[in-house]
């Protein structure tokens, strides 16, 4: 990989600035295990990045959200709660699986677009991440795109610092900044997020969890952030036939499965309650109608499932709703786009034509 140096990136300010420190940043450094100080040259110090926590989860919240959940008629479980230590490894198993092609069909088409999207979007913009994950996407931008700075953002902070100490010490000269927010309010970037250019990436079809309307909102809080030379890039899975849909969300291995199951280890976590994984069966379905794949858990026999301060009981077959994910078509997908104000969409898609990436003007 090519290091960035000073006389192609004249915008980079001088290394002193760059560890001016935060306040919010300053105390978590001290837990950072990365070795402080690099010095590639002589000349440039390297750097290493800032954390700041914007969300605050209330665990109080959290219970209440799960139990309002459970006690609809028609119970679900939000899918934010699959994401524990271990289902964020059970959802990176998913992607090595040969049914779940959406993350490899999204990243061919990201390594045969990277040099189109980089004239798009102009390099040395800077990268805001939205759907952060390992950030390994991100980072086979970054040869492209050569970002003046790369904000990875996520629930928690938490699930960012080894993956962005990691690849801080690959792009020793790109600043890099881990956010902890939530995606669901509005989208508020600190003062730590530079100046300049901004290009918000949003892929792996994480956007396809909300309902159209819902991403249609989602879409308008990231067009309030952005504004003329801005843009958004954006991964989104496309309809397609039932029989190869239904395979990526029931593997034969049964990853997906457990990912789908696991969610009651971490609901029992959270909130105490007594699933017994075993009663659960994992249910992946294609509504045409709504074009989403939908995931549930169905009791395999009747059971009561107990909590602190209350319960419910689920009949045989009764199913708790855990996952939708929109497939969409692609003329629908830049329609909603033009509706949230971005203008220009384009999008690449592969030979198949299973998945899109999009690009929009702010
Ligand atoms: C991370 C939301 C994009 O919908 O394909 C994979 C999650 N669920 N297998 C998707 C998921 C089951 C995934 N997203």
């Amino acid at each position: 990989m090519p290091a960035v140096t000073t006389p192609l990136n004249p915008s980079r300010p001088q290394p002193q600035s760059l560890h001016h420190a935060n306040h919010h940043s300053a105390p978590e450094h001290a837990q950072d295990p990365t070795p402080r100080l690099v010095v590639a040259n002589g000349a440039h110090a390297a750097l290493r990045p800032e954390f700041i926590q914007q969300y605050h989860e209330n665990s109080d919240a959290l219970r209440a959200e799960i139990v309002a959940g459970l006690l609809r008629s028609q119970a679900g479980i939000s899918p934010k709660f699959f994401y524990d230590v271990l289902g964020s490894r059970l959802f990176e198993a998913i992607t090595d699986l040969p049914e779940y092609y959406p993350t490899r069909t999204e990243a061919s088409i990201f390594a045969s677009v990277a040099p189109a999207i980089a004239a798009r979007a102009g390099s040395g913009c800077v990268l805001i991440d939205l759907g952060a994950g390992n950030c390994e996407k991100a980072a086979r931008l970054f040869p492209s795109l050569q970002p003046a700075q790369y904000v990875a953002l996520d629930i928690s902070v938490d699930f960012l610092r080894g993956t962005l100490s990691g690849l801080q010490q690959q792009h020793p000269h790109i600043p890099m900044l881990g956010l902890g927010t939530d995606l669901c309010g509005p989208l508020d970037l600190p003062p730590n997020v530079r100046r300049g250019r901004r290009l918000l990436f949003y892929p792996g079809s994480s956007i396809g969890n909300f309902t159209p309307i819902d991403a249609l909102a989602l879409l308008q809080r990231l067009r309030a952030v952005t504004g003329h030379g801005d843009g958004v890039l954006i991964g989104v899975d496309l309809y397609k036939d039932a029989d190869t849909l239904v395979a990526a969300y029931d593997d034969a291995l049964g990853v997906t499965a457990a990912f789908n199951r696991n969610v009651l280890r971490n609901v029992n976590r959270i909130l105490g309650s007594d699933f017994a994984l075993e009663d659960w069966r994992h249910v992946a379905s294609f509504d045409q109608q709504a074009s989403r794949i939908q995931m549930h858990l169905e009791a395999e026999r009747a059971v009561t499932v107990r909590w602190p301060d209350g319960e419910r009981n689920f009949a045989k077959g009764e199913r708790i709703h855990t996952e939708d994910s929109h497939k969409y078509r692609p003329e629908d997908f830049a329609i909603l786009l033009e509706s949230a104000g971005f203008t220009d969409p384009v999008s690449w898609t592969d030979p198949r034509g299973w998945f899109a990436v999009f690009h929009a003007r702010g």
